[in-house]
């Protein structure tokens, strides 16, 4: 079986790959209300957020379709979103807000650049109106860890403006502190850090935000986390549900509790990590970032001289590793490792040797 260092869907625990046999469940009975529950409650759990002030939303999608349910259920009639972008999935904010005509402003960066703290600053004294900033936490184009710390302490001067966060790529191994960055909801999915399978997606929304959008018209129907919320408090869910992605994702939230949570889990990350960053460089292939602009679940690194992408990608694959290209003009001189999964030391080790025999 390969391993996969893409970032995600990612190589199975037997303990998830074993959670999507269980029974056959009817989305109407008690059994599957029980099981979404306990990943609504779990979920929360994550980052230690209290049920009362948050709520876990979940339903059958990939991360777009979180992103997607987000931004038109959280932004009201007469908002605006400032949505800044420095790669693909900021850029994909903004697609999401102009098929769904919601009032936008952008604060375009080239991609991997570091997020402009004056120039953010600018926009929100300029557009005093602005309801939300719409920003990446982990922009996986780059594996830029953009700084959220920062970019809410310039929110809070103007406004306090609340956060809508694409944590896709971070949910379950980097820090989200929910509460601080006044964070009004984030996005994610079972599939990349929580270590489930593709399906499954979710969005932790304040529920006070949720509760703003009572007057606002519903601008989808299957992404609406108004209706999404009504239901699954009420023991119920609209549509009918993926029931096996939903059991690897409980699976997978209590294996995730067990082995120490994400705070275990983004150091065991980063000790992969290292062992790629460490070992790439003595074959003098240079990542993209330094350390500290990275986040722990991917980093990109530069190809190495007179190596295609198609080749390092066939002779890895050949090894039994999935690799995983840069992303647009990134196609010709970057190559992206993700440490995500069931991945461990000595298959990283691997992983080195065997790039070591195709550089030389
Ligand atoms: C940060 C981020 N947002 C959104 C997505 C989109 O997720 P999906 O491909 O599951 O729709 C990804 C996928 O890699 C991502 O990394």
């Amino acid at each position: 079986m390969n391993i996969l260092l893409n970032p995600g869907p990612v190589v199975l625990s037997d303990r998830v790959r074993n959670a999507l046999s269980k029974p056959d469940l009817c989305h109407r009975e008690q059994e599957f209300i029980d099981l979404q529950n306990k990943i609504r409650t779990e979920l929360l759990n994550v980052y230690d957020l209290p049920a009362d002030k948050w709520a876990g939303i979940v339903f059958t999608g990939s991360g777009t379709s979180a992103m997607e349910g987000m931004m038109t259920s959280i932004i009201p009639a007469h908002g605006k979103v400032l949505i800044i972008e420095n790669g693909v999935y900021g850029e994909r904010l903004t697609k999401i807000a102009k098929i769904h005509n919601i009032s936008h402003v952008v604060l375009h960066h080239e991609w991997g650049d570091e997020i402009d703290l004056q120039k953010l600053e600018g926009e929100l004294q300029y557009h005093e109106e602005l309801s939300h900033i719409a920003v990446v936490h982990h922009e996986t184009t780059t594996g830029r860890l953009n700084n959220i710390d920062a970019i809410a302490e310039v929110c809070k001067k103007h406004g306090n403006v609340p956060i809508l966060l694409d944590g896709v790529s971070s949910f379950a191994a980097e820090e989200i502190k929910f509460d601080e960055w006044n964070i009004d909801a984030c996005a994610a999915t079972a599939n990349k850090c929580c270590h489930a399978v593709p399906g499954t997606s979710f969005v932790i929304a304040d529920r006070k935000a949720i509760e703003q959008m009572s007057a606002t018209p519903a601008r989808t129907l299957y992404l609406d986390l108004v209706t999404y919320l009504k239901n699954q408090d009420n023991d119920g869910t609209p549509f009918t549900q993926s029931v096996q992605t939903f059991y690897a994702l409980a699976e997978a939230l209590d294996e995730l509790k067990d082995n120490g949570g994400w705070q275990k889990r983004q150091q065991q990350y980063w000790k992969l990590m290292d062992i790629v960053r460490n070992g790439l460089e003595k074959l003098n292939i240079k990542p993209y970032f330094d350390k500290e602009d990275c986040s722990c679940v991917l980093n990109a690194f530069h190809l190495p001289e007179g190596v295609s992408y198609q080749e390092l990608h066939d002779k890895l694959k050949a090894a039994g590793f999935v690799i995983y290209a840069g992303q647009g003009g990134f196609e010709k001189s970057l190559f992206r490792i993700s440490c995500m999964g069931e991945i461990k030391e000595s298959d990283m080790e691997r992983f080195i040797s065997e790039m070591g025999k195709i550089i030389s």
